[in-house]
């Protein structure tokens, strides 16, 4: 999963991220929509001062839609097909057409400037042969 050819990109500072809300950023590049979520409490995975802080590809791993975060749910919602998918548990798929987890972004945190930045993508970006082209 570690790829030393993985670009480092700053997501944002973890203490200006909205508790419960998306945040879209792309990652590893411009074509790969990605977004990281501040759950409010610590998730596996989680970074940040609260190791609350996750992020996934927000393509559907079924057919690529994009999927869309419900805060009411705490979950990723693929308007397509209805898949559904957990970040509090690592992007698992909790139901639906697709059968792959979402592809999770691996994120670094850095306490003196409090920046989250991604490093790298465990999973395969829908449409992709590889993460990185
Ligand atoms: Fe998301 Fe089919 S593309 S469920």
């Amino acid at each position: 999963s570690t790829n030393l050819n993985y670009p480092k990109r700053s997501v944002g500072k973890a203490g200006g991220m909205p508790v419960n809300q998306a945040v879209g950023f792309s990652y590893p590049d411009a074509s790969s929509p990605c977004v990281a979520l501040r759950m409010g409490s610590a998730v596996p995975g989680g970074v940040g001062p609260n190791k609350d802080i996750v992020a996934f590809s927000s393509l559907c791993t079924h057919m690529g839609c994009p999927v869309a975060y419900d805060g009411g749910t705490k979950t990723f919602k693929c308007s397509c097909h209805f898949s559904i998918f957990d970040p509090e548990n690592g992007g698992q798929m909790v139901c639906g057409q697709a059968t792959e987890d979402l592809p999770k972004v691996l994120l670094e945190y850095d306490a003196k400037t409090d920046t989250v930045a991604a490093v790298g993508i465990e999973g395969l970006i829908y449409g992709r042969q590889a993460n990185i082209l």
